[in-house]
């Protein structure tokens, strides 16, 4: 991606950053100027991806689930970068499975880290900028499954739909702040997750997982999967001034799947 300097001086935090769309939009942020903050609940990894980022870059271990990490992880990157600006609540997990046949277990987890997960998240990021007076600005990943079901998603969908009401209620009570929050909705993006839905996929209906891939990018209007980076465009147009009066949406980015 281009740098155009749109995050210079800005200080982020981005979760569920060791891979995939997390990391595409920690890159991102750094690209355009800002420092950044990895975390991911596989540490290890947000330390690695940190380190390949550059200097402006640190990794940390933090699991989105626990308020009390999130707290504390919150206070020691802000410490580090001296402040904090931008938040980027993006972890999230999958699983596929008939209603019939999830378990309370897939239920929760769906929801502790989706939902649950970015509530913690957006708590921290709002106490941060209102403490500090900061006019700060957060961006939620949901999905195309925030804003339409799928078969063996319901749990899944219901935790982003989560995400989409939390986004506009979020943005009305702090929008006098000068805060500003939204999200964006990825449609089939090609990461770690991607691969597993389509073993899971093909699996329950009986198709290979090749044909399930080429199912995803016939229903994608711009004609093929999308990348990480397509997310991050629009994560960072979210996150810089060029959407200072936007606040409260969930943006497509689906190469067309959704289209209202
Ligand atoms: N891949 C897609 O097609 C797609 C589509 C729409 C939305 N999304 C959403 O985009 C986000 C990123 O997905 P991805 O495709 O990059 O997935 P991924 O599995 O490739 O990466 C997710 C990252 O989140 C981390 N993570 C998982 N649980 C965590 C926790 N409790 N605390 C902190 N970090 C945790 C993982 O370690 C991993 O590094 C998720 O919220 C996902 O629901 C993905």
């Amino acid at each position: 991606m281009t740098n155009r300097g749109l995050l210079a001086g800005r200080r982020a935090l981005v979760t569920g950053a060791a891979r995939g769309i997390g990391l595409a939009i920690a890159r991102a942020f750094h690209d355009e100027g800002a420092e950044v903050a990895l975390s991911d609940i596989d540490g290890g990894a947000a330390v690695t991806a940190a380190a390949d980022l550059g200097s402006r870059a640190r990794g940390y271990a933090l699991d989105v689930t626990d308020g009390g990490e999130t707290e504390r992880v919150f206070k020691e990157a802000a410490q580090w970068l001296g402040g904090l600006d931008l938040v980027a609540a993006n972890a999230g997990i999958s699983t596929m499975n008939a209603v019939r046949n999830l378990t309370e277990e897939e239920w929760d987890a769906n929801m502790d880290v989706n939902a649950k997960g970015v509530f913690l998240t957006n708590r921290e990021a709002v106490r941060h900028f209102l403490a500090t007076g900061t006019e700060g600005v957060i961006v939620n990943t949901a999905s195309l499954a925030a804003k339409i079901g799928a078969p063996f998603l319901a749990h899944y969908a219901a935790s982003k739909f989560a995400v989409v009401g939390f986004t506009q209620s979020l943005a009305r009570e702090v929008s006098a702040c000068g805060i500003r929050v939204n999200a964006v909705c990825p449609g089939y993006v090609r990461t770690s997750m991607q691969e597993r839905e389509i073993e899971w996929e093909g699996r329950l209906r009986d198709m290979a997982p090749a044909a399930v891939r080429d199912e995803y990018i016939a229903a994608t209007p711009l004609g093929r999967l999308e990348e990480p980076d397509d997310v991050a465009s629009i994560a960072v147009f979210l996150a810089s001034d060029l959407s200072r009066f936007l606040t409260g949406e969930s943006i497509n980015a689906s190469g067309g799947v959704l289209m209202d």
